[in-house]
């Protein structure tokens, strides 16, 4: 096994986010996502923030530029168009400069934008894009309880896999087998071309995916009306965990960019989602669950997304002792934390996606989580992890957690850019 040095290892991170770089964004990697995709480029802003802070900005402002009157970020953003990715601005339907695509993800962007704050060297370069990107986090989170939590349950809710960015988790299989399988569609999938299929989602996922696509662009992607109309709604512990944390990141920024009225509105919104996800407590499972909103039950699944509820400061002291006595069964399955689903479950599947394989984002959230709460070795152990596999195999999109192996593309932005930040 070949072993790289730090140094080394560092000027390669830096060199695959300059090559992933578009010209103001970053895509996840060469032709498998020739986009800008969110939840990747907030930590890949987090990581260019080590080395270019300007450059940093630039890719929060450009997730900026795809944001809609009603303050959805959508998942991905064409800035320019590629032959390379099913689905592609066509199959979404959305008349839009830029074209995007019409569902969100993970909310990461507010504490992206405080974690560049934080970092700043050059104040008032710093000053200047928060002026932008703070009114904008502000109006993604509104859409978030707004459209997604109409009722103010406390969970917003997701109503497509693609918008947990953990797009075939177990967690997903019951909820989505009630979505039909026809499409109008014709699938034309080129993951499969350029990445293993047993490393991708299944084919017929792929059906349901796009069946949903289809019916929300028949709905015009008018929130409401999908909202009323998805066969898929399910409360992701994963998501709601991430936007708890980004809106108490907000509020830090709201302190220097915002009113006080809006720093009521946020901490308001941030209260009523810690109590919904207080409720989705397993004490069996000893994790998070996220919840089926159509059939009101939770999901008996324990996935890595189930211990983000530490990265979000939502956990009891007995909460937190309880997950690290989780992980540590978990670690006794596998040779590398955190796997993303139950390594002991019949369902896990160590090389599929995100039916088993370790991925370096959710590591860092759950690493720092750990710290936060009072698990000093444990967290530590996860961050061990994650640099070990970047040493033993380099920047691959995900890890197989028995042996480490690079799975998925390769040369990944996101890993290259928590490598940046864990050296
Ligand atoms: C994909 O195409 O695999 C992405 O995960 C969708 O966001």
């Amino acid at each position: 096994m070949t072993e790289f040095s730090a140094t080394d290892l560092s000027a390669h991170a830096r060199s695959i986010l300059r090559a992933n770089d578009h010209g103001g964004y970053t895509v996840p990697t060469a032709r498998l996502y020739p986009f800008q995709w969110n939840w990747d480029s907030a930590f890949v802003a987090i990581g260019f923030s080590t080395f270019d802070e300007a450059r940093a900005w630039s890719e929060l402002e450009f997730l900026v530029k795809g944001q809609w009157e009603d303050g959805l970020i959508p998942q991905i953003i064409f800035h320019a168009p590629s032959d390379d990715y099913f689905p592609g601005p066509k199959v979404w339907g959305i008349d839009r400069t830029p074209p995007t695509s019409g569902i969100s993800q993970p909310p990461v962007l507010a504490s992206a934008a405080r974690a560049l704050w934080e970092r700043c060297s050059d104040r008032a370069l710093a000053e200047a894009k928060l002026a932008e990107i703070y009114p904008a986090a502000l109006r993604y989170h509104r859409w978030w309880q707004q459209a997604r939590d109409p009722q103010r349950t406390g969970l917003v809710s997701i109503l497509h896999p693609w918008e947990t960015g953990m797009d075939n988790s177990p967690a997903w299989d019951m909820a989505l087998a009630r979505v039909p399988t026809d499409t109008v569609t014709v699938i034309e999938r080129r993951d499969t071309t350029l990445i293993d299929p047993s490393m991708r989602p299944r084919g017929e996922e792929y059906q349901r995916f796009i069946h949903l696509v289809d019916l929300f662009r028949g709905l015009n992607w008018d929130a409401a009306k999908m909202f009323a109309a998805s066969p898929f709604r399910v409360a992701d512990i994963g998501i709601n965990a991430i936007l708890l944390r980004a809106e108490r990141d907000l509020l830090v920024l709201a302190d220097r960019f915002g009113t006080k009225a809006e720093a009521a509105e946020i901490s308001a919104r941030a209260e009523l989602l810690q109590a919904g996800i207080r409720r989705q407590w397993s004490e069996r499972h000893g994790v998070f669950l996220s919840r089926d909103l159509v059939t009101d039950a939770p999901i008996e699944a324990a996935t890595s997304a189930g211990f983000l509820p530490l990265w979000a400061g939502a956990t009891t002291p007995e909460q937190s002792v309880a997950m690290a006595a989780k992980l540590e069964k978990w670690a006794g399955a596998v040779a590398f934390l955190v796997p993303s689903f139950d390594p002991t479950d019949p369902r896990f599947e160590p090389m599929r996606y995100w039916r088993g394989p370790v991925w370096l984002v959710v590591n860092w959230m759950i690493g720092h989580g750990l710290l936060a709460n009072g698990q000093e070795a444990l967290g530590l152990r996860v961050h061990a992890d994650t640099t070990r596999l970047v040493r033993e195999q380099g920047f691959a999109e995900y890890f197989d957690p028995r042996d480490g192996s690079g799975l998925g593309g390769g040369e990944f932005s996101w890993t290259a850019a928590i490598w940046l930040l864990l050296e």
